[in-house]
């Protein structure tokens, strides 16, 4: 599916980021269930992109699994590394990534930020990696609850995407996911409207660096406790295009009720 629509209009992405969770036997269960539980809701397709990125062992097993039945699913894995091949134990390739279908990567997630002391060069080298092997990136910023005190909430996930993107050519393909760190797991959500608030500057963001084109294009999400009950606010919002969505993402009706916004929304 094209990031745009026959009309012009971003088509709307929602990704499932399974973290830590789920084997690859799991996953064949839980990707299967999804498919049939948003084709019994027949869900429209063209209408909203859905994607789950499941940890590494499993990508082989959904890969299989989505390309022998068919399924109108996409899917991606949650890092990559900076490099492409060599002495670097543990680390997997964009290439072979790309070799298993994926077409999406999460980037610079905050857990991998704060957890694995992966700063602003490191993001960026990831980035430039996922794009040379075809993937797409889908760049994660965010503030800390104390950057949000100190500087507002724009000011870090500006600088962080810059930094992420500054090296790209103009027109690149890429997916951003604005998650304030404070609002990931925590049950508290930002509001429609400081995402948007956000959205708006990050997509200023991607013009400046990537072209007018590029940002038109570019699907802005908004990530953190998101669940069926707030998705609709933010999908209103004219520069959020979709979620990054965790915990509720493993709970097939909640997942499902979220892909489907549409219904309940009204937008
Ligand atoms: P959450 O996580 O939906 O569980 O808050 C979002 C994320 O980390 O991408």
């Amino acid at each position: 599916m094209a990031r745009v629509t026959t009309t012009g209009a971003r088509t709307p992405f929602i990704a499932g980021n399974w973290k830590l969770n789920l084997d690859h036997l799991q996953s064949i269960a839980f990707v299967q269930k999804l498919a049939w539980s948003l084709k019994d809701a027949r869900l429209d397709f063209n209408e909203v992109e859905v994607a789950v990125f499941p940890p590494f062992t499993d990508l082989r097993s959904v890969q299989t699994l989505i390309s022998a039945d068919k399924l109108p699913l996409k899917f991606g894995a949650q890092d990559l590394s900076e490099h492409d091949s060599g002495a670097y134990t543990g680390e997997i390739s964009g290439a072979f990534l790309k070799a298993l279908d994926c077409q999406y990567v999460i980037i610079g997630h905050s857990e991998r930020r704060t957890l694995h002391n992966e700063g602003d060069d490191v993001v960026a080298a990831k980035t430039a990696a996922a794009v040379r092997h075809g993937l797409v990136p889908v760049v994660c910023v965010g503030e800390t609850a104390e950057d949000l005190e100190k500087h507002g909430p724009s000011a870090v996930p500006v600088a962080q995407l810059k930094a992420a993107i500054a090296g790209l050519t103009a027109g690149t393909d890429i997916v951003v996911a604005y998650e304030p760190v404070w609002a990931i797991g925590s049950g508290q959500a930002a509001t429609p409207e400081q995402a948007e608030q956000v959205a708006v500057q990050l997509r200023a963001v991607v013009a400046d660096l990537l072209g007018q084109e590029a940002a038109d294009a570019t699907r802005i999400l908004y990530g953190g406790s998101v669940k069926s009950g707030n998705i609709a606010g933010f999908m209103r919002e004219p520069n959020v295009d979709g979620a990054l969505v965790g915990g509720a993402s493993l709970d097939i009706p909640e997942f499902s009720s979220i892909i489907r916004f549409q219904k309940h929304v009204g937008v």
